[in-house]
C-alpha cells in the first residue's frame, strides 16, 4: 500500500513539475519538449510545411546575459500543436568575430517562410551588432533546403537605403527639417509624423527592429517592422525569392510607438496585432485592421477583455498561428520575457475569438484545447 501511495504521489508530483500537459495548452506552464525540457524558442513563429508545423525562436541561456545569442535560433516540430520534437539548433551563430551573427550579438523574433519557386526556406530575424547595444537595428537573413536548417547566413542590412515609403506626400521629400528638437516636444513629434527620421535614414537604410513575415494569398511575402527608433512601423515587400526588399513600402501609424507585430487576415481583412515599447515589460496590446497589406491601418483598440487586460495577461505579442484544417481557428502567441533568467520565458498561447462585429479579442484561459475552434 504504501509502495502504491509512493508511486502515485511521485508521479502526480511529477506531473506537476513537468508543465503543460500533453493534449492542452496551458499557457504561461513550462512547455517541456520530446526530452522534457522546456522548449527553447523566444519571440518565435511557426511555419506549415508538408504536414508538420515548424516552431523557430529566440534560443537563450541562463541568467542575466541569456537575451544575447550564444547559441542562435532553436526548432521544433509538432503534428498536433501541444507535442513538440526538439530539431536542434536551425541557425547558429557564427565563431568569426568579424561577423554580423558572431556570438553575443542579439537575434530576436526569427520568422521562417517557405518560397515555393525556389523550394528554399527563408529566415528573416531582428539582429543587432555584439557590442553595440540596439543601435544597428538590422535585419538579417538566412537560407536552409530544408525546414529544420540548417540555415545559412546571407546578409545583415538596414532595408529600403535611397527610397521614399509608398504612402509619403511628395511635398515632404524635400522638407527641411529643424536640428536639435526636443525629443517628445510637440514640434519634434510632428517633424517625426513628418518623416523626420526617414529623411535621417535615406541614404543608409532604414531601422528594423520587431518584425514578422506574412505571406498573402498571391505568394507576395512582406517584411513587418519597428522602423524609426520604433516610433513607426514599416511594412515592406519581399523580393520573389523572399531574400531580399523590393523597395517598396509603407509607413504605418507614424508615431504610434508599436512593437511586436503579428499578422492574419480573416474574410479578405487583414490584422495585426502590437504592443507599445517597454522593454521587456509588458504593456496593453494594440489591434490594428487593413483592406490590405500595403493599404491603410487602422487602429482599432485593445483586443485583451478581462483581468490583465491592460497587460496582455502579462505577455507581448509574437505570432499569429493559423490552425491547419479548422475554420476560423487562429491561436494567438505570446511571450512572456523573464529578463532575469531569459531561458525561463513562458509561451502564452489564447485561441483568438471574435466578436458580433467580427474583430478579434483575447480573452484568458488556464488551459484549453483545439476544440475551441469546433464551437
Ligand atoms: C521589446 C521587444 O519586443 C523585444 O523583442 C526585445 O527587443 C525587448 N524589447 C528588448 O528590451
Amino acid at each position: 500500500m504504501k509502495t502504491t501511495l509512493f508511486f502515485l504521489f511521485a508521479f502526480l508530483f511529477g506531473l506537476a513539475a513537468a508543465g503543460q500537459k500533453s493534449g492542452l495548452f496551458q499557457p504561461g506552464e513550462r512547455w517541456p519538449d520530446n526530452n522534457g525540457v522546456h522548449i527553447n524558442a523566444h519571440g518565435g513563429g511557426i511555419l506549415f510545411y508538408d504536414g508538420k508545423y515548424y516552431w523557430f525562436g529566440e534560443h537563450k541561456t541562463e541568467g542575466k546575459r541569456g537575451n544575447q545569442a550564444w547559441v542562435g535560433v532553436h526548432c521544433y516540430s509538432s503534428e498536433n500543436l501541444y507535442d513538440w520534437k526538439d530539431e536542434g539548433v536551425a541557425f547558429a551563430v557564427s565563431e568569426n568575430p568579424e561577423s554580423p551573427v558572431t556570438a553575443g550579438c542579439i537575434i530576436e523574433r526569427p520568422k521562417v517562410i517557405y518560397n515555393a519557386k525556389t523550394g528554399k526556406f527563408v529566415m528573416w530575424f531582428h539582429l543587432e551588432l555584439k557590442g553595440q547595444g540596439y543601435k544597428a537595428a538590422q535585419t538579417g537573413v538566412a537560407v536552409a533546403d530544408k525546414p529544420t536548417g540548417p540555415y545559412n547566413f546571407i546578409k545583415a542590412l538596414n532595408p529600403n537605403a535611397g527610397v521614399w515609403p509608398v504612402n509619403y506626400a511628395g511635398e515632404l521629400k524635400s522638407k527641411k527639417f529643424p536640428e536639435n528638437l526636443k525629443e517628445w516636444s510637440d514640434d519634434w513629434i510632428q517633424a517625426v509624423k513628418e518623416g523626420m527620421i526617414v529623411h535621417r535614414d535615406f541614404q543608409k537604410g532604414q531601422m528594423a527592429r520587431d518584425m514578422t513575415l506574412y505571406i498573402d494569398e498571391d505568394g507576395k511575402a512582406y517584411h513587418i517592422h519597428a522602423s524609426e527608433e520604433n516610433l513607426t512601423l514599416h511594412i515592406s515587400e519581399l523580393t520573389d525569392d523572399y531574400t531580399d526588399f523590393t523597395g517598396k513600402y509603407i509607413r504605418v501609424l507614424p508615431t504610434g510607438h508599436n512593437e511586436a507585430p503579428a499578422v492574419f487576415k480573416r474574410n479578405g481583412k487583414y490584422y495585426m496585432f502590437t504592443s507599445g515599447c517597454t522593454g521587456w515589460a509588458p504593456n496593453a496590446a494594440r489591434l490594428l485592421v487593413s483592406d490590405s497589406m500595403m493599404g491603410n491601418w487602422e487602429y482599432i483598440g485593445n483586443p485583451c477583455i478581462g483581468d490583465d487586460k491592460d497587460l496582455t495577461f502579462h505577455s507581448q505579442s509574437t505570432y499569429v498561428l493559423p490552425v491547419q484544417d479548422k475554420k476560423d481557428a487562429y491561436i494567438f502567441m505570446a511571450d512572456r520575457w523573464n529578463p532575469e533568467n531569459a531561458i525561463d520565458g513562458r509561451y502564452i498561447w489564447l485561441p483568438i475569438q471574435f466578436n458580433e462585429k467580427g474583430n478579434p479579442y483575447l480573452a484568458w484561459k488556464n488551459e484549453w484545447d483545439l476544440s475551441v475552434f469546433d464551437k
